[in-house]
This record gives C-alpha cells, sequence and structure tokens, in this order.
C-alpha cells in the first residue's frame, strides 16, 4: 500500500484546517444566528461556548487524529480496537456527506451572486425586490443546480490532486487572500454612518437575552458547525500530521483564528445593514442573499465594488470549507475499499452532488412543496445536522478520549503530561463539555 500522505509543513497544516474552520459557518451562518438573537449576547455565549466546548473537543480531535493515521472510522477502530467506537468515525461519515450535499448548495447560490454582481445583473434589480431576485435566482429547476455543479466540480478538482498538491496548496492561497479582503471590507463598513449602530449591536449585550435557552442552543449548535467539530474534518486532517507536531498549540491557533474570523465578518457586515434604516438585522437565513443586496444597491459605485469582493470572499471561505467535508468521506473510501485517491475523489464528489439535488430543488423549485417536518429539504437536512448530528459526534469525540482511550496515552499524545493544563482538560472533555453538549441536545428536542 502507497505510504500515508501528509503536510508538507505544520504552517500547511494549519492553514488547512483555518481553511476548514472558516466558511459559510462565519460569515451567511453567524451573521444570521447572531442577529436572530440579540447580536452581542450572543456573542458572549458563543465565546463561551467556543473556549469550554470548541477548545477541549477540537484538541480531542486533533489527537484522535494525529494518534489514528487513519480517516476518521479507521483512527477509532486503531486507537480502541474491538469496540464500538468505530460507529461515531461512521456516524462521522454520514454528517459530512449529509453537511457537504447542502453545503455546496448555499456556496452555488454564492457563487450566482458574484456572477451576478460582475455581469451587472444584480445591479439592475430594483431596490426593495432583492428577495424576489433571491428567490428567482435559486428557485428555478437548472440554474440552483447548475452553480452547485459548478461549485463541486472546483472542491472535486483539488481534492483530487491530494493532500499536499491540492488541499495544502489551495489553502496557502486561499488563506491569506481572506485575511487581505476582508480587513479591506471590514475597514470599508466602518466608514458607513451605521457604523456605530452596527458596533453597538453586536458587542453591548442586551442582558435580558441571557435568559432565553434557545440562545444557548443556538450557540452552541454554532460553535460546533464553524470549527468543523463532531464529524471528523479535524480529525482527519490531524491524521495527515507527523508525531512532533504540537497540538494544543494548533487547536489554540485554529480557534483564535476562526473566532476573530467571525467577529470581523460581523463588523463587515452589521454598520451596512444598520446604515439603511427600515433594513432589519433579524432577517434570518437571507441576510447576506436579500438583506445585503439591498444594502449594496443603496450605496451606489461602491455598491458594486463591496459586493463583489464580499462574494468573492465569501466563496473562497465556501470552498476551503467543502474541500475539508469532501476529504472526509475520500480518506474513508480510500481506506474502506484501498482505492486510490484519484477514484475515491471522483466517486465520493459524484455522489455527495447528486444527494444535495434535492436541497438544490427544495427553495421554490420543482421540490418545494415536498416539506418534511414542514420544512423545505434544505433547512430539514441543515437542521437535523446542526442540531443533532454534530452534536453527537462531538459528544462521541470527547467521550472517547475522556473515557474510551486511557488517560496517560490521551496526554501523552498532546504532549500535557503531568501539567496543569492536561489535567484541566481531561475534565473538560470527561464532564464539562459531555454534559454541556447533552443540555443542549436535550434543549434542542424540547
Ligand atoms: N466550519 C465550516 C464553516 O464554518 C463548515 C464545515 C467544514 C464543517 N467542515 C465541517 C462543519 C465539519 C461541521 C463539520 O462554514
Amino acid at each position: 500500500m502507497a505510504e500515508r500522505e501528509q503536510w508538507a509543513t505544520r504552517l500547511g497544516f494549519i492553514l488547512a484546517a483555518v481553511g476548514s474552520a472558516v466558511g459559510l459557518g462565519n460569515i451567511w451562518r453567524f451573521s444570521y444566528v447572531a442577529g436572530e438573537n440579540g447580536g452581542a449576547a450572543f456573542l458572549l455565549i458563543y465565546i463561551l461556548c467556543i473556549l469550554l466546548i470548541g477548545l477541549p473537543v477540537i484538541l480531542a480531535e486533533f489527537s484522535i487524529g494525529r494518534r489514528g493515521q487513519s480517516d476518521v472510522v479507521g483512527s477509532f477502530t486503531k486507537i480502541a480496537p474491538g469496540k464500538p467506537w468505530a460507529l461515531g468515525g461512521i456516524f462521522g461519515v454520514v454528517s459530512a456527506f449529509t453537511i457537504l450535499s447542502f453545503y455546496g448548495v448555499i456556496a452555488g447560490w454564492v457563487v450566482y451572486f458574484l456572477y451576478a454582481y460582475v455581469t451587472g445583473i444584480a445591479q439592475g434589480v430594483e431596490g426593495g425586490t432583492y428577495d424576489e431576485f433571491f428567490f428567482g435566482a435559486i428557485g428555478g429547476a437548472v440554474g440552483p443546480v447548475f452553480w452547485q455543479f459548478l461549485f463541486m466540480a472546483i472542491v472535486i478538482f483539488i481534492v483530487f490532486f491530494g493532500v499536499k498538491k491540492g488541499i495544502e496548496l489551495s489553502n496557502r492561497i486561499f488563506m491569506p487572500l481572506l485575511a487581505v479582503l476582508i480587513i479591506i471590507l471590514a475597514g470599508f463598513a466602518l466608514t458607513l454612518d451605521g457604523a456605530g449602530e452596527g458596533l453597538r449591536f453586536m458587542f453591548s449585550p442586551d442582558w435580558s437575552a441571557f435568559g432565553e435557552p434557545g440562545v444557548y442552543a443556538a450557540a452552541i449548535g454554532q460553535a460546533f458547525f464553524t470549527l468543523s467539530l463532531g464529524m471528523g474534518a479535524m480529525i482527519t486532517y490531524a491524521s495527515y500530521l507527523p508525531k512532533d507536531t504540537k497540538l494544543p498549540s494548533a487547536a489554540g491557533t485554529v480557534v483564535t483564528l476562526d473566532t476573530l474570523f467571525a467577529i470581523v465578518a460581523g463588523i463587515m457586515i452589521f454598520p451596512a445593514v444598520f446604515t439603511f434604516a427600515n433594513i432589519d438585522p433579524t432577517d434570518g437565513a437571507g441576510l447576506i442573499f436579500i438583506t445585503l443586496p439591498e444594502v449594496f444597491n443603496l450605496m451606489g459605485g461602491a455598491g458594486t465594488f463591496f459586493a463583489i469582493v464580499f462574494f468573492f470572499l465569501v466563496a473562497i471561505a465556501a470552498l476551503s470549507s467543502a474541500i475539508s467535508l469532501l476529504e472526509v468521506s475520500v480518506a474513508y473510501a480510500m481506506r474502506q475499499f484501498s482505492w486510490n485517491r484519484k477514484k475515491a475523489t471522483i466517486v465520493a464528489g459524484v455522489i455527495v452532488t447528486l444527494f444535495g439535488v434535492p436541497s438544490a430543488l427544495s427553495y421554490g423549485g420543482p421540490l418545494s412543496d415536498f416539506l418534511i417536518f414542514g420544512m423545505p429539504f434544505l433547512d430539514a437536512v441543515d437542521a437535523l445536522t446542526d442540531r443533532y448530528l454534530l452534536a453527537l459526534g462531538g459528544m462521541i469525540s470527547a467521550l472517547f478520549v475522556g473515557w474510551g482511550w486511557n488517560k496517560v496515552d490521551a496526554l501523552r499524545e498532546t504532549g500535557l503530561t503531568d501539567t496543569t493544563i492536561g489535567a484541566i482538560w481531561i475534565w473538560f472533555i470527561r464532564i464539562v463539555a459531555p454534559l454541556g453538549i447533552l443540555w443542549i441536545l436535550i434543549l434542542n428536542i424540547f
């Protein structure tokens, strides 16, 4: 069998992990979830969830992958042979597959918006009617599938070239580019009239929101989604690491950069939203597709610039995340069926793309009347993964490292033997994170 692929450098791994973490979650999802849940209060609770649950769990996933040196199923099996933990891995592959199916659809909308701004189609829309424009764009039978396919083709193309030449190389280009673009846009947003109000919305909490359980559930769901936890993406990426990489500092870096990115994305979006009265930050999932285009429209010429840079940024962020989602299934298929990378990428990529078609057709398209629990197909798949699968997967990783694996080995793998941080970490993944997750799962069910 061919030797296992590895990252060329530690920085390459960190950039790839940041690339996985930073995605639609930080821009599209973070801004609308924060908007719906009270802004600043949500931000505080979200940061708490990141520190108390996200950070310990990402370190757990890194250590599972690096120790296992295999895909998510293989890693669980290797570390604890003959135990049922491998089921957690299978669960991860299924979830990553499910997320990618609808992630590709939303990313496809982003690519369409980029196209529509570059060609001037979007600027020709009359102010106040961008909701119709959005639903028109995504409601057909051909359009949304075409853009989803285009996006997925790029994802497949990159994963096809493997860990070093595909994933690492693309992230080396994309991540610095993302940082530059978002800083330009946030700087520009701060010059708008609504900057003060936007910042207040993000940073000055409405204390009453702390009493609402829904805010906690939203915050933890967002924490898992944005850190790519709970389905083996970080396990798979860490499995391409050599033995001598320091995992705790890598985990800290990824979590810090991801959180910073979400905050700067908020600084970019909310001032724009508040600059134009009658536009509301609590608009929900349409925030970047309906609300922001209304804002771009009111900005005149600058709006075109802002829009093109913005949708380009979101498309790249989505791309690097989708790559990590596909890699979960590809790594699994390569080991499980002894396929080479090219075959595994094409087969997994094509199947997951086809699996996304019902989501692509569920918004005003031919499948719009096909509702699951009253939701369009895309929303149902999204809710299933965000509310339950990710949290469950994260809980399995934490429980596995905390209780399934022996403590001495887990600490040795992270280089935290006999340290205070190590002792704290073990108790966080044994007790704090699983109970926190359980509580949220219960809140979600009732
Ligand atoms: N973290 C990505 C985002 O914020 C999405 C993502 C990539 C993901 N890989 C994942 C979410 C694995 C959950 C699990 O957009």
